[in-house]
C-alpha cells in the first residue's frame, strides 16, 4: 500500500492487496440502499418493511451505488489496526450497517448526529440530520477531545460549492480525524468521492489513502488535494501545506 496516495479503481480489489493492520483509522461514506426504484420515488410507508435498493447508474445519486456493506466490511476490519472507524449512513440503513459491521468484529461506540442547516420535506418529520456510526476495532480508546459531543452542527454544502453529489463538509471530517488519530497516522477512505476525507487528513497533518471507482470523482479528488498542496484558496480554509513526493510527481506530469 502506498501512503498519501489516491487510487482509481474498485476498492474491493484494491483493499485485497493491502496488508493486515496497515491503517490507523477509517472514515468513509459508502454507497447504501435508496428507497426508490427506476428513478421514481415509492413511499416507504406503503411497504410493511423498508427494503431499499442498491442502484447502479442512478442519476439522482451516484453512478456506482451497487456495493453491499457485507462486500467491503471484512477487508476494512482486516486492514485496520486497533482504533476508530466512522461511516456516514442515513436513517434507513443505520440498523443494517451496524449489524453487518458487528458481524465482522467492529464494536459500536456511538452514533453521531450531523445536524444540517437544510431540511428535506418529509411527511414523517422533515429530515435535517445525517448519521455517523462510530465504531472501534479492539480495545476502547477515548477520543482526543473529551468535550466533543454527539450532536455536530455544520452547514451543508450547496450549489456550486459541491463538486460531488454527496460531498461532506471538511470541518466535520477534520473534527473526527483530530479526535481519533495523531499526527502522521494513516487515514483510509475507500469510497472517497471528491476526496474530502483525504483533504481533511492532509489539513490535519495526517497521512491519507483514498480509493474511488469513478474517474470523474477521482479527478475531482486529485485536483482538490493538489490545489490544497500548492496553497490555493480552499472553500473554507487557507492553508499552505508541504507536498509529498506523490503529489509533486502528479504536478510535474501535468
Ligand atoms: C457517498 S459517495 C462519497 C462522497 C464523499 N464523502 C465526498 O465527500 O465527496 C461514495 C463514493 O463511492 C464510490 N464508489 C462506489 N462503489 C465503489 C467501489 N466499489 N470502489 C470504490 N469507490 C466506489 C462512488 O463512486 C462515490 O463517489
Amino acid at each position: 500500500m502506498e501512503i498519501d496516495k489516491l487510487y482509481l479503481g474498485n476498492c474491493l480489489g484494491i483493499m485485497k492487496e493491502f496488508p493486515n493492520e496497515c491503517v490507523d483509522c477509517i472514515i468513509t461514506d459508502s454507497p447504501f440502499k435508496l428507497n426508490y426504484t427506476s428513478g421514481s420515488q415509492t413511499s416507504s410507508a406503503k411497504q410493511d418493511k423498508w427494503q431499499g435498493n442498491l442502484i447502479a447508474g442512478d442519476k439522482t445519486a451516484n453512478i456506482h451505488n451497487d456495493i453491499k456493506f457485507s462486500d467491503w466490511l471484512p477487508d476494512a476490519f482486516r486492514i485496520m489496526k486497533e482504533g476508530h472507524f466512522y461511516s456516514f449512513v442515513n436513517d434507513k440503513n443505520l440498523h443494517h450497517f451496524i449489524n453487518e459491521a458487528e458481524k465482522v468484529g467492529f464494536l459500536l461506540h456511538n452514533i453521531l448526529v450531523w445536524k444540517k442547516n437544510n431540511k428535506t420535506p418529509n411527511r414523517w418529520y422533515m429530515k435535517n440530520c445525517e448519521f455517523i456510526v462510530f465504531m472501534r476495532k479492539g480495545r476502547a480508546k477515548p477520543i482526543n477531545n473529551l468535550n466533543a459531543s454527539q450532536l455536530l452542527e455544520c452547514r451543508n454544502l450547496s450549489g456550486k460549492e459541491k463538486e460531488h453529489p454527496t460531498q461532506k463538509p471538511i470541518e466535520i471530517l477534520e473534527m473526527l480525524i483530530e479526535n481519533s488519530t495523531n499526527e502522521s497516522d494513516i487515514v483510509l477512505d475507500m469510497f472517497m468521492g471528491s476526496g474530502s476525507t483525504c483533504l481533511a487528513s492532509k489539513l490535519c497533518n495526517r497521512k491519507y489513502v483514498g480509493i474511488e471507482i469513478d474517474e470523474k470523482h477521482f479527478s475531482t479528488a486529485t485536483n482538490r488535494i493538489m490545489n490544497c498542496a500548492i496553497g490555493k484558496k480552499l472553500k473554507f480554509k487557507m492553508k499552505t501545506i508541504e507536498l509529498t513526493d506523490y503529489e509533486r510527481n502528479i504536478i510535474q506530469k501535468r
